[in-house]
């Protein structure tokens, strides 16, 4: 065939869905005028989710008719949607008309809804359309070829006048495929996953007519904004170019750290984890990486257990005057307590972050609240690499903290190929108990550059954190 085929468009325009993720998932948006099932269990925020695309549009200049199956009134319906900030009660119903189909179907059955949608339709001139109920919909159909045709109609429909519609099933998303699942033009699938106790949303797109889509399951989270979608972070970041270090030294902060490396730093963009016991000194020391920053180049404070206060104080104690850091807007402190945070959550807000504060340097402190994420045990190490190799792209300097291991299971928390996913260079702190507890510091792996094999004493004094320089006696060969 040489002919191209001539009613076939160039290119698929588009419907953003204008949900935050949704869009990336979907190659840029719905197809215009195609036909898609969103299912899901009840309470799986089908309804939040069209009711958001569908205020979306309307703050573009569409039109919206939405069709419930409700026997009662929408004021129920309204009094939920009022607390997300898209709902614009002015647009209703200029706007965006909701309708219920209740009657049609009991009175004239699925005849009878396709009747009352033409009309809305061609009335409103809408360019959206959405259907809630569904299932109340094949619920009435006498056979399935009923339903089939019901489809159908509304697809034949959606073409002539251009309008993208969306049917709504609180049907499980796993339910085995219905004859009307390869009708239509695509299928986003809402669900709750388990992770013991803990429920996390996943939205998964399983058909998509026309283009590629991001596959598989991606988070997302319901809250007073609507929905926002989290791309899976490695599928949306397969294509990134690696991200490259640079020989160009960036001072740790610890004069005496710094001896330790030819470079006399660690090499720019690249990202060092720093692994020790519980009191090692791991927050101590990055607090010093984070203490050298300056206007011109800003560094970013990611934390799970200490709030900002609390980091000041600690660097008080050592003579680090991080509140004028701060004042002066060269540190930035972003604490994301330990609670119920999702992996791809955190990685888009480490990232927002250090884009909004142009970050040269980063802490994150420590990698252990992303372990904790619920979404982690499966996909660890495919993420750590593709967070390393964003922040690598950024550009910036990251120190990592990590427990190097759980006293109670004697196990070490972070296996070696998620160290190597994640980082370029080493640092181990170690705890020794005697009559004092000392410390002592040792480089376990430098990319790029020569380094100390020596195993150094670390002191803490209210003048900072100190390696190994006062008395070269303490320093051990490693
Ligand atoms: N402000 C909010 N913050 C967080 N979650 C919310 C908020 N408002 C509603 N939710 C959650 O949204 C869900 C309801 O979503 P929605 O009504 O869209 O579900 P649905 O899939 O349409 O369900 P059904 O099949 O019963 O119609 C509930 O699980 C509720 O917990
Ligand atoms: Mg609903």
């Amino acid at each position: 065939m040489t002919q191209p085929d001539s009613d076939a468009p160039q290119t698929l325009s588009r419907l953003p869905a204008g949900v935050p993720g949704l869009d990336e998932l979907l190659g840029g948006g719905l197809i215009k005028a195609g036909v898609y099932i969103v299912q899901g269990s009840p309470g799986a925020g089908k309804t939040i989710l069209a009711n958001q695309i569908c205020f979306n549009q309307v703050a573009r200049g569409g039109r919206v008719v939405y069709v419930t199956m409700l026997a009662e009134s929408h004021a129920r319906l309204f009094q939920h949607l009022q607390a997300m900030s898209f709902f614009d009660p002015a647009a209703v119903p200029q706007s965006i008309h909701y309708v219920s189909g209740f009657n049609a179907l009991r009175d004239e059955g699925l005849a009878g809804v396709v009747k009352l949608l033409r009309t809305e339709m061609r009335e409103s001139k809408a360019n959206v359309l959405v259907l809630d109920g569904l299932v109340m919909a094949a619920t009435a159909a006498a056979s399935e070829q009923d339903l089939k045709l019901f489809i159908s109609d509304i697809q034949a429909h959606a073409v002539l006048s251009g309008c993208t519609t969306l049917l709504l099933t609180s049907d499980a998303a796993d339910r085995p495929v219905s004859a009307e699942q390869t009708m239509v033009d695509g299928i986003l699938l809402m669900r709750e996953r388990a992770y013991g106790p803990r429920r996390e949303r996943n939205i998964e797109v399983v058909k998509f007519r026309g283009s590629a889509t991001l596959r598989g399951n991606h988070a997302f989270r319901i809250g007073a904004d609507g929905i926002v979608v989290y791309p899976r972070f490695e599928s949306a970041h397969r294509e990134s170019p690696g991200g490259a270090i640079e020989l160009k030294p960036v001072s740790t902060g610890i004069p005496g750290l710094d001896d330790m490396i030819a470079l006399r730093g660690v090499p720019e963009g690249s990202i060092t984890a720093i692994s020790g016991d519980a009191g090692s000194g791991k927050t101590v020391l990055a607090l010093h990486f984070a203490a050298c920053a300056s206007v011109a180049s800003p560094a970013l404070f990611f934390s799970f257990y200490e709030s900002p206060e609390f980091l000041m104080q600690i660097g008080r104690e050592f003579g680090l005057d991080l509140a004028a850091r701060e004042a002066e807007g060269s540190l930035t402190f972003a604490w994301h307590p330990l609670g119920e945070n999702m992996l791809d959550e955190l990685a888009y807000r480490l990232l927002d972050a250090v884009r909004q504060t142009g970050a040269r340097r980063v802490v994150i402190d420590s990698l252990g609240g992303f372990l904790l994420a619920p979404a982690y045990g499966e996909r660890g190490d495919l993420f750590l690499a593709s967070l390393a190799n964003e922040l690598r792209r950024a550009g910036v300097t990251t120190l990592v903290t990590m427990e190097e291991s759980d006293p109670r299971r004697e196990s070490r928390l972070v296996s070696t190929p998620s160290l190597s996913a994640l980082s370029d260079n080493v640092l181990n702190l170690r705890l020794q108990h005697g009559t004092f507890t000392r410390r002592f510091a040792s480089i376990g792996k430098m990319r790029g550059t020569r380094y100390s094999q020596q195993t150094r004493e670390v002191v803490l004094t209210a003048g900072g954190l100190r390696i190994g320089l006062d008395d070269p006696a303490v320093d051990h060969q490693g």
